[in-house]
């Protein structure tokens, strides 16, 4: 028996696409030019498909203090946040990051990705449950599998779906947590956070908050849907990453709860893996205090995102729910959603493929995400782009 058999399907499948598209799962950044344009295939390319929000990733101020960083506690820690990879950076982050939610405790972790796992698996043990919008991430689908609790999904949003849940399992002496996100990574739509904390505090239920693509970008002054919604003390844990708006690499989990401090003893991806680096939270520290002091990144984002959104609109595209910085473009057959996507790269304009099954319905996707760093004449030319190949598919 061959242990790569179980992948044959999906092989055979990618190469079939492949042959007919091109390799569009190993696109090369040939060159990173700006937070918003980059090198491939050896053509100077308008990125419109990165998480990359506010464009922190390449803020001078961010840059110099990860190489100061660098160059002062070198290019790794060398071990995890239980032994020697807690460096004053990490603490002072921490500290940051929870002044800036307003909560008393933070844990930083690896990544995002890292700070879902750990906490889901410690909190979620056999005897618990979770309930899951069905649209959450892998990472939090992970945690949970990993904790060994009992899970639940919910219909995307449903609010009827969740209450009809939490009524059936008020009858078990389980703690229940419901998962959430503030902004959906694939559809980009908000959770309806204010019924939410109204139905978990009707139950007595948990509610963490993954903030991962919201944070900078939602709330007056960047905290998420928490804040837009006044909804953070109804919240008992906000996870999130630096990998979006602050443009580094990490992830937090922020809340009031005093035993969220446990978590540094007990959750295997805190303990078995090296902690950030500190270029990354150097670089993120940084990337905080612009967030909290340049609302108008905030503004240029969602001015951006508007014109880009009603430009797609126009075109009679199956558009996400809301217009949102995260703007995907549904196609049923996943053939039609790689014309385009082949069509917009021919034009130099890169957005993300998403095929199924990492879509929530099956669909395929051009995942289009705006950043304030996009110029309004790139926002011109993503939205040409789309009309042109649209016009000629
Ligand atoms: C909602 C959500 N949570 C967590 C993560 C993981 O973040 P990271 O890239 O830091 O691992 C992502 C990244 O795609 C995400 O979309």
């Amino acid at each position: 028996m061959n242990i790569f058999d179980k992948f044959r399907r999906l092989a055979e499948s990618g190469r079939a696409l492949e042959k007919e598209f091109g390799s569009f799962f190993n696109v090369v950044m040939e060159d990173i030019l700006s937070s918003t344009e980059a090198v491939i295939n050896g053509r100077r390319v308008i990125l419109a498909g990165t998480n990359n929000y506010l464009g922190l990733s390449m803020d001078p101020e961010c840059i110099r203090a990860a190489c100061l960083a660098t160059e002062k506690e070198g290019t790794g820690t060398t071990g995890s946040r239980m032994a020697n990879g807690t460096f004053s950076g990490h603490v002072a982050l921490e500290k940051e990051l929870s002044d800036f939610w307003g909560v008393t405790h933070t844990i930083v972790f690896t990544t995002g990705y890292g700070a879902n796992l750990a906490v889901l698996s410690s909190l979620s043990g056999p005897d618990d449950v979770v309930i899951l919008d069905s649209d959450c991430h892998a990472s939090i689908y992970d945690g949970c599998r990993m904790g060994g609790s009992e899970v639940f999904r919910f219909r995307h949003n449903d609010i009827e779906n969740l209450e009809k849940q939490l009524r059936r399992l008020q009858k078990r002496n389980a703690s229940v947590l419901i998962a959430v996100e503030g902004l959906y990574s694939m559809m980009g739509d908000r959770a309806k956070l204010r019924e939410i904390v109204d139905l978990k505090q009707k139950y007595g239920a948990w509610l963490l908050v993954d903030e991962a693509h919201s944070l900078g970008v939602l709330g007056e002054n960047g905290r998420g849907l928490v804040e837009e919604t006044n909804c953070l003390d109804g919240v008992d844990f906000i996870t999130g990453t630096f990998s979006k708006s602050l443009g580094a690499v990490g992830g937090f989990c922020s809340s009031n709860h005093r035993d969220l401090e446990i978590l540094r003893y007990a959750s295997r991806p805190y303990v078995f893996t090296a902690s950030p680096s500190p270029s990354n939270i150097a670089s993120a520290r940084q990337a905080l205090r612009i967030i909290r002091t340049s609302p108008e990144l905030r503004k240029r984002l969602w001015e951006n995102t508007h014109v880009l959104y009603s430009r797609l609109e126009k075109l009679d595209l199956k558009l996400g729910p809301e217009p949102s910085p995260i703007i995907p473009v549904r196609y049923e057959d996943p053939h039609d959603a790689l014309k385009i996507w082949n069509s917009l790269l021919e034009q130099d304009v890169y957005v993300n493929m998403v095929l199924p099954p990492a879509t929530p319905d099956g669909s395929a996707f051009l995942r289009c995400s705006m950043s304030a760093a996009h110029t309004p004449e790139q926002v011109e030319i993503i939205g040409d782009a789309f009309a042109y190949a649209v016009s000629s598919a």
